[in-house]
């Protein structure tokens, strides 16, 4: 399996929980402590799970051609290919946002997940099998207050999963995206300090009152859905985005 954006949050959790099913990883992520840290808890928690870190910046096709390599290298094969590194940028009005920040949003959440599937596609393809998860979120379904550059790309990785079921079904290859809400990682914990510098727990206290579950989500919660998505088990849902979100992305009017 190889799992990007697996230093922390919702990679992580999802490396722990393929880790505990007995899955061999493939760890990609662009910062190095946080990757090697990854390495050593899930190595000390899992001993018998092989682990290989790969040091790669998504949005670069040449560090993403390396990291399928080593993938193929290492394990022969890739069954699974949860494409999850992701940013969230700055919280700005659409005619106010740095145009820097809006391009590196849209070169790692849109690019870096093409270029996932632009390599790990045709591996699967020979194998005639692959299971592959596609990060979105809530806000590629529905638009979020000061977020443009995040909720375009997350709409165009929903498109271009349901693209990537259409045109690679046929190779026993099923590509699903979910679409979480807020899930308590430390992407999410720096929005809310964001949106209250001086008081970030007031912040997500708030946005939990507008969730049907009045709570925030747990990144095992998520792992959980995408370990299903990525297992055999999963042998006819294609082109899916799915929202792991409590109920909320269903929500229109007071709730
Ligand atoms: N946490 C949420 O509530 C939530 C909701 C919806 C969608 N998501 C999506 O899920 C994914 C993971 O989110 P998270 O909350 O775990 O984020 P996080 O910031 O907690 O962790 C993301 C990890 O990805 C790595 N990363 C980021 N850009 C990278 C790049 N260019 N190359 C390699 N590694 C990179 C980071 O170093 C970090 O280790 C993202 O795509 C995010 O948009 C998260």
């Amino acid at each position: 399996m190889i799992i990007t954006g697996a230093g922390m949050g919702l990679g992580l959790a999802t490396a722990k929980e393929l880790a505990s099913k007995g899955a061999h990883l493939v760890l990609v992520d662009y910062n190095e402590p946080a990757l090697a840290e990854a390495k050593t808890e899930i190595s000390r928690e899992f001993p018998e799970v092989k682990v290989v870190t790969v040091f790669a910046d998504v949005s670069d096709e040449e560090a993403t051609k390396n990291y399928v390599k080593v993938a193929v290298d290492t394990f022969g094969r890739i069954d699974g290919f949860y494409n999850n590194a992701g940013i969230e940028g700055r919280q700005a009005r659409m005619t106010e946002y740095d145009l820097d920040i809006f391009k590196k949003v849209i070169d790692i959440n849109l690019m870096g997940v093409y270029f996932g599937l632009r390599y790990v596609i045709p591996v699967m393809q020979k194998q005639r099998y692959g299971r592959i998860v596609n990060a979105a979120s809530v806000g590629g379904i529905r638009g979020v207050m000061n977020q443009s550059p995040y909720v375009a790309s997350k709409h165009a990785v929903s498109g271009m999963t349901k693209n990537a079921a259409l045109e690679y079904g046929r190779d026993g290859i099923l590509t699903n995206a979910i679409a979480p809400g807020a899930i308590l990682t430390p992407m999410v914990a720096e929005a809310f300090r964001q949106i209250n510098p001086a008081d970030p727990k007031a912040a997500e206290i708030e946005y939990a009152q507008h969730n049907p579950t009045k709570r925030l989500g747990e990144p095992h919660e998520v792992a959980k859905v995408v370990a299903f998505l990525l297992s055999e088990d999963n042998s006819y849902i294609n082109g899916q985005t799915i929202a792991i979100d409590g109920g909320e992305s269903n929500i229109y009017g007071n709730a």
